[in-house]
């Protein structure tokens, strides 16, 4: 069986950034609180006429150039997204236009670890000679679905995209090694859109509850993401007879500085292996992963034959892990 690889990355940000100050003017909060809780002191936010397909599009045409792909060369797209143009169709159709390429495109819906989720689907596509070029993005307009009157939720999240291109691996020992993926439905009242759904259609009711923006249970979802976390990072070690010190870098979703730091704690390696850069995006859902890829690639952080570990969590709960040889 053949294996994949990502040959390129890329991400986006909007150029307009909100600083902890700024929401200290709409909200009860300081960036005292927000820095020490979560570690972010800054998010962008996107252009009223930016959509997320626009996002999306961005990150993607730098993900191929450093593949050396061209849109047609794509033989599938997976949009990770819980924030698309429309409910209906797909982000990934409006991507496709986008970009011009012509492939079958689709969403899937695993929040903050859609993008995972995303990598774990093409990787079999690739495995089993299904399909040669994916991309997989992870992109999040959360701005415009947060109630930014609600200081438990607001401060956290920011817009973003994140792109990987993946490919079939010359070498069966290099590229991705193996996704771990999960869901625990027991879990999906912890951090919620209500709204909108077949439970709440969209009505003047929903629309006045606020139903319409995310809601989350702080403590509960910082709980299940530290526990979760730590044993899908041990099962992709153990599944190839990993130690904690094999790991080069780890990739984390960047939802909170404590979360990373009480992960890293529990698996026992050391921060510095850690990529992180919350400060300046803040939680970008979906696109976190791969924006933080990108950095690290682009920067020459990730070097070839680095073992990368990457690990993802959101709403459902859903969360899941890659290893990575580079
Ligand atoms: N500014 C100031 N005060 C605030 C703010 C804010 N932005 N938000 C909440 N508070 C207040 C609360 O109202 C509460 O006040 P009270 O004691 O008078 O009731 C107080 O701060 C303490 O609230 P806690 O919930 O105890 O604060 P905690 O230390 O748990 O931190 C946080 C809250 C940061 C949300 C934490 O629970 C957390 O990190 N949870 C994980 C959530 C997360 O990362 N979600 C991201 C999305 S999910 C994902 O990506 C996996």
């Amino acid at each position: 069986m053949k294996s994949s690889r990502i040959i390129g990355t890329g991400s986006y940000a909007p150029e307009k950034i909100l600083t902890n100050e700024d929401l200290s003017k709409l909200v009860d909060t300081s960036d005292e609180w927000i820095t020490s809780r979560t570690g972010i002191k800054q998010r962008h936010i996107a252009r009223e006429d930016e959509q997320t397909s626009d996002m999306a599009a961005e990150a993607s045409k730098k993900a191929l150039e450093m593949a050396g792909l061209t849109a047609s060369d794509l033989d599938m797209i997976i949009v990770g997204t819980i924030s698309g143009d429309m409910p209906m169709p797909a982000c990934a159709a409006f991507v496709q236009a986008k970009l011009g390429a012509k492939c079958p495109a689709f969403d899937i819906s695993a929040a903050c670890a859609g993008s995972l989720f995303g990598l774990s689907i093409a990787d079999q596509f690739i495995k089993t000679n299904a399909a040669k070029n994916i991309l997989v993005l992870g992109v999040e307009l959360l701005s415009r679905i947060l109630n930014w009157e609600d200081r438990n939720t607001c401060v956290l999240f920011g817009d973003a995209a994140g792109a990987f291109i993946l490919a079939p691996s010359e070498k069966e020992s290099r590229g991705i090694l193996s996704t771990h993926i999960h869901t625990d439905g027991d879990y999906t009242n912890i951090l919620t859109i209500p709204g909108g759904g077949s439970i709440s259609p969209m009505n003047e009711e929903t629309l006045e509850k606020k139903l319409n923006f995310v809601h989350m249970n702080g403590r509960e979802v910082y709980k299940f993401a530290v526990r979760s976390l730590t044993s899908v990072i041990k099962e992709g070690l153990d599944a190839h007879g990993f130690e904690k010190e094999d790991v080069d870098h780890v990739v984390p979703h960047q939802a909170n500085i404590r979360i990373v730091d009480a992960v890293l704690k529990n698996l026992k390696i050391p921060k510095e292996k850690t990529v992180l850069n919350i400060d300046r995006y803040g939680n970008t859902s979906s696109a976190s992963v791969p924006v933080t890829l990108d950095e690290a690639v682009r920067s020459g952080r990730i070097k070839e034959g680095d073992l990368v570990a990457m690990m993802a969590i959101g709403a459902g709960m859903s969360w899941g892990s890659a290893m990575i040889r580079w």
